[in-house]
């Protein structure tokens, strides 16, 4: 059983770098298989969900290993295979590698893919593409099989800006030599550093970053090279953590760019924040105000992945704060964890109502997905007394050391482990 203990109270202060995104590294990784030689995936983190990724390069005869703060992948010796349930369930993104493998080996089954329980997570988008692209998708016992022994360029409308399947679409179309357009694209900074490693093996793609997403694949990829870019959910888990618990840190090796929408409501509740090249200066010094008005919606818009974060700093903030979750059905479940910790929050649908109290109290609460995790134990640093934080595997998917981390930062936390 593992767990953080966490003694709330102390300020924060010191500078920390994020490491590179995990949503980033990801659909990176399963792009590698589309290249017929090596890859360098510079700044990958090193995450379960990444060394799950890595067993699937591994037994799919793509040699995948970490060297450093590097991933290599060789991918000449594939040889195609369906990827066992076992292991596709073990990580949501697993569902990345069907455009990969219906590009390079014709055929994907798709038997399920795991990651947090926070909502239905449909891939049909994605499956619909695939079908527009000339593949058969049939439903069968063991999962959906989906087939193509020539994928064609083809214009294809999304009816939502999905991330996973403006992804899975690019990877697909990359070795088709005929144009693909993707209209309604996600436009996640994500989206951009897989169209950058794309490129770099020969890929010509034009307006990743914006709804209109050109590709026009190659027949002869070569070897390929990208830098992950650092993780926006990390460093908005760290200006979390200042806005729980005050004080002034700096946080390194992020584009504040990538988190506008973030800082903008963060200082609308009255943190200080400077950006500076690839820095962002954060404080707080007084109690922060709370906002009516934090909608989650596609990039640019305010993130998901943060809409737990900015409950919990609003938890201790000054009057009421109203949240509406736009993405996910089922992405509330901090909310009751962070009532155990005193904290008065209505839930309705999609929607949490936060009437700010002076302060929580330390409690034992458990995670129920990564960024719930991660809200947890910003709300526990800020807590008056000891938190437990159980149940952190989740947080581990997401985070590298988080402990050690805040530590540095001068938070009071051990990660603790014992055997069952
Ligand atoms: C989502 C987030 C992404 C975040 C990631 C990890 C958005 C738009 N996407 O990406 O920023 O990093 O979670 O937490 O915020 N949908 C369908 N059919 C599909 C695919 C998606 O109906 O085939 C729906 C989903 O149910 C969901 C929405 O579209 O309501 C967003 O899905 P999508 O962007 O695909 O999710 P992820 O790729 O997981």
């Amino acid at each position: 059983m593992k767990h953080y203990k966490i003694t709330g109270g102390n300020l924060l202060s010191g500078e920390i770098s994020v490491h590179g995104s995990k949503n980033a590294a990801l659909p990176i990784l399963a792009a590698t298989v589309i290249n017929n030689g090596k890859s360098i995936i510079h700044n990958c983190p090193n995450l379960s969900d990444v060394r799950n990724m890595l067993e699937i390069l591994n037994l799919l005869g793509c040699r995948a290993e970490f060297v450093g703060r590097d991933v290599i992948v060789d991918s000449s010796g594939f040889s195609p295979k369906d990827i066992p349930y076992d292991i596709m369930k073990q990580t949501r993104s697993s569902s990345l590698f069907a455009g990969a493998l219906l590009a390079r080996g014709k055929r994907a089954l798709i038997s399920g893919s795991g990651g947090c329980c926070i909502g239905r997570r449909p891939i049909d988008l994605h499956l619909r593409a695939f079908g527009e692209m000339g593949a058969d998708i049939i439903p069968t016992g063991d999962g959906i099989l989906c087939v193509a022994d020539c994928l064609r360029g083809s214009k294809i409308i999304l009816d939502f800006p999905s991330v996973g399947a403006t992804e899975n679409i690019m990877i697909a179309a990359s070795l088709t030599p005929s144009t693909t357009v993707i209209y309604n694209a996600a436009k996640e900074p994500e989206i951009v550093n897989l169209a950058d490693y794309l490129r770099s093996v020969g890929v010509i793609i034009k307006g990743d970053g914006t709804g209109e997403i050109h590709i026009k694949g190659t027949c002869t990829p070569k070897d390929g090279e990208v830098e992950v870019v650092g993780d926006r959910i990390v460093a908005a888990t760290y200006l979390t953590a200042v806005a729980c618990s005050g004080g002034s840190i700096k946080i390194k090796s992020i584009d504040p760019g990538h988190l506008s929408s973030v800082i903008a409501s963060y200082r609308k509740m009255g943190m200080s924040i400077g950006v500076d090249g690839d820095e962002i200066e954060v404080s707080r010094q007084t109690r922060l105000v709370n906002l009516p008005n934090i909608i989650t919606s596609p990039y640019p818009g305010f993130p998901t992945d943060c809409q737990p974060l900015i409950v919990a700093a609003m938890t201790t903030s000054y009057g009421i704060g109203i949240v509406n979750e736009r993405i996910f059905e089922n992405r509330l479940g901090h909310c009751e964890r962070l009532r155990r910790m005193g904290a008065n929050i209505e839930t309705t649908g999609r929607c949490a109502v936060v009437r700010g109290v002076y302060s929580l109290s330390g409690a034992d609460v458990s995670s129920c997905d990564l960024r719930c995790g991660a809200a947890l134990v910003c709300a526990a640093l800020g807590a008056k007394g000891e938190s437990v934080v159980s149940n952190i595997s989740y947080i581990d998917r997401g985070y590298e050391n988080l402990c050690d981390s805040l530590k540095i930062l001068g938070a009071k936390i051990e990660r603790i482990e014992l055997n069952e």
